[in-house]
């Protein structure tokens, strides 16, 4: 009875141990800390908004799709995307003339799209940047 006991003291102390070591082992390494734990960081994303229907025209679709393969990915508003956001506020602010003239130019910052669009085309982005309002992105994506 006493040494099935101390069997089982043993045992126990034994896998305390060795749980010790292990923890040990998976929080230091080459003397610094850390964790196995990834780090989950939650969005929530407006699947209502994702996947509502789309009101747009037949001109307008085809603005959205030159917006999205040409100008979206630098038009973000943050620092890897630098270019300002677009939407119907630029086109009340800057009007069409100035919009059509930059996108057609450039800048030192933005390439010129004159030999890119044809001047269809440029009607197109515009009359899509009139249905759109940008969303402000998450200060998560500012990075
Ligand atoms: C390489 C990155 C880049 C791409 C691609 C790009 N832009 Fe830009 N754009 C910028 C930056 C940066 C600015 C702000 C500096 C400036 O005005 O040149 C800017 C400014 C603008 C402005 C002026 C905004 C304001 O409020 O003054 C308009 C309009 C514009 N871009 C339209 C477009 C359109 C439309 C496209 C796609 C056909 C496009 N850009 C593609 C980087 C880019």
């Amino acid at each position: 009875m006493t040494r099935r006991l101390v069997r089982i003291v043993s045992t126990a102390a034994a896998l305390v141990a060795l749980a010790a070591g292990t923890r040990a082992a998976a929080q230091q390494r080459n003397g610094e800390a850390y964790s196995t734990t990834p780090e989950v960081v939650r969005e929530v994303y407006d699947m209502r908004a994702a996947m509502a229907p789309l009101l747009l025209g037949e001109t307008e679709v085809r603005g959205r799709a030159l917006f999205a393969q040409r100008c979206a990915n630098c038009h973000g508003g943050t620092r890897q995307r630098p270019g300002p956001l677009l939407g119907k506020r630029t086109v009340e602010k800057l009007g069409e003339a100035a919009i059509r003239e930059k996108v057609r130019t450039g800048s030192p910052m933005m390439p010129g799209y004159e030999h890119t669009f044809l001047p269809a085309q440029l009607d197109e982005l515009v009359a899509f940047l009139k249905t759109f309002t940008p969303r402000p992105q998450s200060a998560g994506a500012q990075e």
